[in-house]
């Protein structure tokens, strides 16, 4: 083995098209995950957020260009070989089974046979991170509060080992407490050593927790780079951070 020639690239995305029928949703996309970064891509409403994260899943076919992880051609893969890849959703919307126990939705997400095995090992860590979750385990997903069904999307995603975390817009419809602990949860696992691309429309929330960003609109990367720097932008402060531009 020589070190050496271990790239520290995770995922990338080159040059993607994506289409709903004849109607574009992803130009010619490029960006980039590496090892144990937390990235975030912010954007408007209908910018092509949900699109990207999906057709990084392998839930959406790409008409054009590349998708690489780990340096293999994932581009025609389905999202259970992403899965088996170590990649993981958490999708916007959460998509729980609300008339299943909590417990029951984290077993889910250790469906693949490599999470089967350490089930209760993860499901404690899961617990630990969200101890709520815990003492409602046996309680139907749909009758838990926003917020915590977002932690159960979160658990089941973790469920499955994940090495790449996809975070779709975590802190849609929740109180500013419960996005304080969803923002928390999201910095426990990116320092247990999972890499993150978060997807989110609070842009300040997302620039904050990002040592890299990219800005969405209208399909196409409008610009990138770190989010220091981006905050500082007259236009992005105007465009995302509320503020009013003085000429
Ligand atoms: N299933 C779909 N069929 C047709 N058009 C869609 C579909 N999903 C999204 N779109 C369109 O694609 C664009 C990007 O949507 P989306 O990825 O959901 O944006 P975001 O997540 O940034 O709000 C929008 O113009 C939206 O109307
Ligand atoms: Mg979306």
């Amino acid at each position: 083995m020589n070190p050496a020639a271990d790239s520290p690239r995770l995922l990338s995305v080159e040059s993607v098209n994506v289409s709903y029928g004849d109607a574009p949703a992803l130009w010619d996309l490029t960006l980039h995950v590496d090892e144990g970064e937390l990235v975030s891509v912010v954007g408007p409403n209908g910018a092509g957020k949900t699109t990207l994260i999906n057709t990084i899943m392998r839930l959406l076919p790409v008409r054009s260009g590349r998708i690489v992880l780990r340096g293999e051609d994932v581009t025609r893969m389905t999202a259970t070989q992403m899965c088996n890849r170590d990649v993981s959703i958490v999708p916007e919307g959460r998509l729980l089974f609300g008339q299943m126990t909590v417990e029951e939705n984290l077993d889910i997400g250790a469906y693949r046979a490599l999470a089967r095995t350490r089930r209760a090992e993860t499901m404690e860590r899961v617990y630990g991170l969200f101890p709520i979750l815990k003492e409602r385990r046996w309680q139907l997903a749909g009758t838990l509060s926003g917020g915590q069904q977002q932690m159960v999307a979160f658990g089941r995603a973790l469920m499955a080992h994940p090495k790449l975390l996809l975070i779709d817009e975590p802190s849609l419809g929740l109180a500013p407490s419960v996005v304080e602990q969803v923002f928390q949860a999201i910095h426990e696992i990116h320092r247990s050593g999972v890499s993150i691309l978060l997807i989110e429309q609070n842009a300040v929330r997302a620039l904050e927790a990002a040592s890299r960003a990219y800005v969405l609109e209208g399909g196409r990367i409008a610009t990138e780079g770190n989010p220091r720097t981006l905050m500082a932008q007259p236009a992005i402060r105007a465009a995302y951070l509320g503020e009013a531009v003085h000429p």
